[in-house]
């Protein structure tokens, strides 16, 4: 192994220029402009595994932006891991807010800046590097690997979902591994056994077939963002509980072992509330921050238009209204379910003299992976060997709704090892990826293979 670890150091520049090559490509998935940069993404990543010695890379199709798949299988009797990851990035708007261009990286403060630095290349090359280093110094890998990089995470993984239901045995894996999570403290390894679900909904109230004169017509019609305020009302009481009916009836809560490891975590309200400019947190009553933030389902208005936004003043009543809302759930709540839940008890709200339309968008479930899983254990071993630390436990409020998908089809547990920052900005301008993660993110990720291929 020390052949291995001192490849890496040796080789710890070159990590950092190709990284800055990954990151100088605008694969913006939203964006139908980025169409040429998502095919150079996927291309460079293709040669990039070429280049790190596996057997295979191809890139496949999918209804939208392909998948990026290669494997190296020459380890027989061995676990096979799957390794998962997204080459699609954020767009960059508000971009006047980046202190240097989104995709010209720069370096400052032991950070490299770019979009998708954090979120999802700058993870999704650690493993790339380790696998390299194995490769070059030993000759071979501990493990059977399979590595599987999509283009549509940031808008919902339209087409993954069949693609693993299509590609079963390809991808079939005794575990599968992902790095796209922040750890809680710089310094500190963290392993993510948690995550949140998510439902994702529009709401369109429709009053009257155009808008209305206020004085005209006022009194004797109902205004429909009068009507959407009133409904969306009802959704939470005033200690932050959810109305709607039967949201709560699958909601595992955490186990004892759980809280105990979440009250240890240093949490303090004050900071966190201070660093995002919030006079002071708020959460639902009843229990502790970090099981409100990775352990509760939360409701929330993401967007909310109609009428007249112009400057001035306008006696109209508005003939729509229009909601954004999402609900971030827990285990076991089911996002169809919740969404007709939801659906229900806004029909049920809507008054008779507005026609209601609600259109689900995307969602998933959430996930735990068990904490004695052999695994997750593995992965706490090689996160304390690089970086010397004892390591957290964590769960996450974020959602990666293909994770539950990953583990129902493969019928393998997955494991989130990651190497983001709580202040790594992501989806935010300057989004910024710690080198010190990055490095020490491959050292962990040489030791995870060795550990996890001495695994029966
Ligand atoms: N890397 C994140 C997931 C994440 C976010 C994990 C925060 C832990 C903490 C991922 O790229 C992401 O942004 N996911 C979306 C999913 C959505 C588009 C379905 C999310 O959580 O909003
Ligand atoms: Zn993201």
């Amino acid at each position: 192994m020390d052949k291995t670890i001192t490849f890496l150091e040796k080789h710890h520049d070159r990590y950092e220029q190709e990284l800055i090559e990954i990151l100088r490509i605008p694969s913006i998935s939203s964006d139908p402009g980025s169409l040429d940069a998502m095919r150079d993404m996927a291309k460079l990543l293709k040669k990039e595994m070429h280049s790190i010695g596996m057997d295979t890379a191809r890139i496949m199709e999918t209804g939208g932006h392909p998948v990026v798949y290669s494997e190296w299988l020459n380890a027989p009797g061995k676990p096979t891991i799957l390794i998962y990851g997204h080459y699609d990035v954020q767009p960059v708007d508000p971009v006047a807010l980046w202190d240097s261009p989104p995709f010209e990286p720069v370096i400052k403060d032991g950070r490299i800046f770019a979009r998708g630095s954090a979120d999802d290349k700058g993870q999704i090359f650690i493993h790339l590097k380790a696998i390299e280093a194995w490769l070059a110094t030993q000759g071979r890998l501990p493990v059977n690997l399979k590595l599987i990089f999509e283009g549509e995470e940031e808008v919902g993984s339209a087409h993954l979902e069949d693609f693993i239901k299509a590609n079963k045995s390809l991808l079939a894996a005794d575990y599968v591994v992902i790095s796209d999570t922040p750890m809680f403290r710089e310094g500190y390894p963290g392993i993510t056994y948690g995550l949140r679900g998510l439902a994702y909904l529009q709401v369109n109230l429709k009053g009257t077939s155009t808008d209305l004169h206020s004085g005209s017509f006022g009194g004797l019609v109902k205004n429909p963002i009068n009507a959407l305020v009133e409904i969306l009302a009802q959704m939470k009481d005033e200690d932050g509980r959810i109305l709607i009916p039967g949201f709560y009836d699958h909601v595992l809560p955490i186990t004892e072992i759980e809280h105990d490891k979440l009250s240890k975590l240093p949490f303090h309200p004050e900071d966190f509330a201070r660093n995002i400019g919030a006079p002071a947190l708020f959460g639902e009553a009843g229990y502790d921050d970090l099981e409100r933030l990775w352990a509760r389902p939360t409701f929330d208005i993401n967007g909310i238009w109609g009428g007249f936004q112009g400057e001035g003043a306008k006696t109209v009543i508005p003939a729509e209204a229009h909601a954004k809302v999402s609900m971030r759930l827990v285990t076991d709540q089911d996002p169809e379910d919740i969404a007709h839940k939801f659906t229900s008890y806004v029909q049920s709200l809507t008054p008779v003299s507005m026609e209601v339309d609600i259109q689900a968008m995307h969602g998933g479930f959430g996930y735990l992976t068990e904490l004695d899983n052999p695994g997750l254990q593995a992965g706490v071993r090689a996160l304390k060997r690089a970086f010397g630390k004892d390591v957290d436990f964590l769960r996450e409020g974020g959602s990666i709704p293909i994770v539950k998908v990953f583990a129902d089809i493969i019928q393998a547990p997955v494991l989130l090892m990651g190497y983001g920052l709580p202040d790594q900005n992501a989806h935010a301008p300057n989004e910024n990826f710690s080198l010190y993660n990055f490095h020490k993110g491959i050292e962990s990720i040489v030791y995870f293979l060795e550990e996890i291929g001495g695994l029966e």
